[in-house]
Formats: structure tokens, sequence, C-alpha cells
């Protein structure tokens, strides 16, 4: 059996320096605020462990676990796998996403949270995917816009393998 080719698509310096901006950005969008980061797992912690690194304002971490996709291709169903340990009225919000792609998941959160009194939210995600949306949302920072192809490493998965990869990289099957 031969094992997938895999190739690199945005390698680990370029993600970094990119980080270094969004983090610039947010700190300075948010300035001493206190910001609740709220990581969707599992693909986006690789990226909120640097992203958290690089804001100089005040933040908590919460996790949310979110499940949609099967395989390569996404089932169209949003899961709730993991929940907030803590409420979060009142709070600043900035939502962790690794990648916005049909958009289903991002929809489905946002509406979930916005029920809970927040006082703001706003997404961040590593990646868009813009061709393959299927709801309209959007996120208001994004890492890396890219084509419509199924990437992994960096937090990202196939079949729960590579998201331990430094760089972000596309399997050639
Ligand atoms: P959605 O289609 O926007 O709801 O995305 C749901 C989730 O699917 C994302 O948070 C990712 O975890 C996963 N996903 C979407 N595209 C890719 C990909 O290219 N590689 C790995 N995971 C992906």
């Amino acid at each position: 059996m031969s094992s997938p080719q895999i190739e690199v698509l945005i390698p680990q310096e370029e993600i970094q320096k990119r980080i270094t901006e969004l983090g610039a950005q947010i700190s300075a969008d948010y300035g001493d605020r206190p910001l609740v980061l709220i990581g969707v797992l599992k693909g986006s912690f690789m990226f909120l462990a640097d992203l958290v690194r690089a804001i100089s304002s005040p933040v908590r971490i919460e996790f949310i676990g979110a499940k949609s996709y099967e395989g390569t291709s996404t089932s169209g169903q949003v899961q709730i796998t993991k929940d907030l340990d803590k409420p979060i009225s009142d709070e600043d919000i900035l939502l962790v996403e690794d990648i916005i792609d049909t958009g289903l998941t991002l929809n489905y959160l946002l509406h979930v949270l916005s029920q809970r009194s927040p006082r703001s939210i706003r997404t961040v995600a590593f990646l868009d995917k813009p061709s393959r949306r299927r709801i309209e949302v959007k996120g208001d920072y994004i890492g890396f816009t890219i084509e419509d192809k199924f990437v992994i490493g960096y937090g990202l998965d196939f079949e729960q393998k590579y998201r331990n990869l430094k760089d972000l990289c596309i399997l050639v099957p």
C-alpha cells in the first residue's frame, strides 16, 4: 500500500509571521479590554496557542467542541461535543476557528453563543475557503484565504491524523 504524498502549502515561518500581524491587529482593536478567546476544538488548538502569545490584551481561554465533518466531505450537521466551562454574559468574545469552509459550523456557533448575552462576538479564523461556502458568514480576522483544496497540518486533520505537522500541507492522493 503506497502512503499518500504530502506537499507544503504554507510553511511554518509564513504562518508565524501572519499570526504576529493578526495578534498585533487584535491587540490594537481591543487594547486593555479583557477578551475571552474561545477555541473551537479540535482543529484550532495550535493556532490558538500561537495566536494567544501574539496578543497583548488580557485574555481568558475557553474551548468549545464542534463536529461537522466525516472524511473529506461535510455532513452538513453540526454537533456540540464539548460546551464552555463558564458563562460568557457581558464578555467580549473572540471565537477562534481553524478554517471557515462551508460556514455551517461558524454560523451555528455564532447563533448558539449570541444567545448567551455576550457584550460582543468576533471571529478569527486561521484559514478561509470562500469558494466552499454554503451559508453566508464572514470571519472578522482571517489568517490566509485559500483555494478549494483539502488541507492538513497545523492542527487540521484528515481522519484524525496529521494535526502535528508544523506546516500547512495538502494531501496528494
Ligand atoms: P465548515 O464546513 O465551515 O462548517 O467547517 C467545519 C470544520 O471542517 C472546520 O472547522 C474544520 O475542522 C473542518 N475542515 C474544513 N475544511 C477542512 C480541510 O480542508 N482540512 C481539514 N479540515 C477541514
